[in-house]
């Protein structure tokens, strides 16, 4: 009751060579996709246990200094970066908090960062005394979390008629302007005040979709997610050994809404807990023509959007409509 349909998908099978069960994935992603839009990844072979221990023992090993020092343009005027880097709590206003880190191949010399294209940044770190093996520890996930997204995008791939390594032009670990958010929601005596949603469900972040090609999720085992259905707002069941998968609108965009990027809200809930979001991005010039999935073909398009363009254009929108996170 009031609870979404959300699979467990064994992904493992995606890296082998047996196409029968890999159509059979690719399958059960076709009906969680066309069914609430989220499913579980299972056995992606991610230690989450350590991803958990190390983000919550970073995240309060902070002071105040440190993550003003590393916040974003939006929280420290001096800040030129908009991206990568800290987003503060503000108290009495704004409870959670997060670093977000980009591809840690963008270095000074990385071509996109000379021509200093929109989106690139180069990643900023604590210092490394104070936290050693921070980056190490998060640059490693940034490769495994890709590899395991790459594995599902090719259970996409299939799942959409395409060839298996379709997606993998577009999402290379040179260029790839995928993200992760280590976001902390603190438990606090004293709570600031949420918002309410027009049923009058408490929130920490109101309805939305993903500005992402898919976004793969590890979460704390505290129930907050609900997608939005033809039934109303669903609880999404948690599972924190697993990665909650769904589309974002540029999958919606690229299969004219035969995956469509769920809506989806977080509730309020006075719990200490993380969510580790990837999100999958293609890279800068990465354009891919929208395609007709029920007609098996290309369909009768325009120019196809450069994942740049959209992922510029869908962040400040998101920002406008949802507030700074
Ligand atoms: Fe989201």
């Amino acid at each position: 009751m009031n609870v979404a349909d959300v699979p467990v998908i064994d992904i493992a099978g995606l890296a082998g060579f047996d196409a029968m069960v890999k159509n059979a994935i690719a399958a059960q992603i076709d009906s969680a996709c066309r069914g609430a839009g989220f499913f579980y990844a299972a056995n992606h072979g991610l230690d989450l246990k350590a991803l958990q221990g190390m983000t919550m023992d970073w995240h309060h090993a902070m002071s105040v200094e440190e993550k003003k020092e590393l916040a974003i343009h939006a929280y420290n005027q001096a800040s030129p970066r908009h991206r990568s880097g800290y987003y503060m709590a503000i108290e009495g206003r704004k409870a959670n908090e997060s670093f977000c880190y980009l591809n840690p191949a963008f270095s000074t010399e990385h071509p996109a960062i000379v021509d200093a294209l929109p989106a690139h940044e180069v990643n900023v770190w604590p210092d490394p005394h104070r936290h050693p093996g921070m980056r190490e520890f998060y640059e490693a996930y940034y490769r495994d979390v890709s590899g395991v997204a790459a594995l599902i995008l090719r259970g996409f791939a299939i799942a959409l008629g395409r060839e298996e390594r379709f997606f993998e032009p577009h999402f290379s670990s040179e260029d790839t302007l995928s993200a992760v958010s280590l976001i902390r929601y603190p438990y606090l005596e004293d709570y600031p005040p949420v918002k309410v949603a027009p049923d009058g469900t408490r929130l920490s972040f109101e309805s939305h979709q993903d500005v992402s090609l898919i976004t793969v999720l590890y979460q704390t085992a505290v129930p907050n997610l609900q997608v939005k259905t033809a039934e109303g707002f669903l609880d999404i069941p948690v599972a924190d050994e697993h990665l909650l998968i769904n589309c974002g609108t540029y999958m919606a965009y690229i299969t004219y809404g035969y995956y469509p990027a769920p809506e989806h809200r977080v509730k309020f809930i006075n719990a200490e807990r993380l969510s580790i979001p990837f999100f999958v991005n293609l890279s800068h010039s990465s354009a891919i023509v929208p395609f007709d999935v029920a007609a098996d073909g290309p369909a009768e398009v325009s120019a196809a959007v450069p994942y740049g363009h959209y992922l510029k254009h869908g962040l400040a929108h998101l920002i406008r409509s949802n507030g700074q996170t």
